[in-house]
């Protein structure tokens, strides 16, 4: 995997607070986590996204969302679709999932991420930090998504209206061994969310 940042920051130190995050978890009742939804526009994240966070919350587990849409309309309106702006993308959203994580909460972090070494690179950043991360795989067939089209995206991407559209002409890598694996074209919403929850319960983030 390639060097991602410079880092320009020097004579910069790490700093402990008293409080812990095994403080925080005692206090919330459940460990924090990011699930890292990856898939094709238009494959389901956002909706399965959705969902889980609405049945975690009623079930008293902390829990937030961070769409590619939404962010893209703020901390990273600056970036576009090219490799490098998609991978600067990846690499800040991992950061603040890593954050969100930190503090005790189930982030829900729903992002193309085409490339499989910006899933990689935020992996590790987790790894690093001994948080727990696991990549859900959110997959239906180009097909599929293609004919959901519920943004009208693909439609302008055929007509050559959007150039470097992912599945169309900008690639997409799947996922090789993600944690958690979601055929939306096969799969009801319901069964999706009581998969993500279970693997929640089965690695002991929540009860
Ligand atoms: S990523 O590739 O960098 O992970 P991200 O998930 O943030 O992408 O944003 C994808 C969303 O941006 C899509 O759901 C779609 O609404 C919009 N979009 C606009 N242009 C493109 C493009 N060229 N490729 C993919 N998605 C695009």
């Amino acid at each position: 995997m390639t060097e991602v940042v410079e880092r320009k920051a020097t004579n910069v130190h790490w700093h402990d607070g008293e409080v812990t995050r095994g403080d925080r978890a005692a206090m919330l009742g459940h460990k924090g986590v990011t699930m890292w939804f990856t898939g094709l526009s238009g494959s389901g994240k956002s909706t399965v996204a959705v969902a889980v966070e609405k049945a975690l919350t009623a079930r008293g587990v902390l829990t937030y969302r961070l769409d590619g849409d939404n962010i893209r309309l703020g901390i990273n309106s600056n970036l576009g679709f090219s490799a490098e702006d998609r991978q600067e993308n990846i690499r800040r959203v991992g950061e603040i999932s890593k954050l969100f994580a930190d503090t005790g909460v189930v982030v829900l972090s729903s992002f193309i991420s085409p490339y499989a070494d910006d899933r990689a690179m935020v992996r590790k950043v987790h790894e690093e930090g001994d948080l727990p991360f696991m990549e859900v795989f959110v997959d239906c067939s180009l097909e599929a998504a293609e004919e959901r089209d519920p943004k009208g995206l693909y439609k302008k991407a055929r007509a050559g209206e959007i150039r470097g559209f992912t599945g169309i002409d900008d690639p997409y890598e799947a996922p090789e061994s993600p944690e958690l694996h979601l055929r939306t074209d096969k799969m009801t919403l319901e069964e999706e969310v009581e998969a993500v929850i279970k693997s929640l319960q089965d690695r002991g983030i929540i009860v």
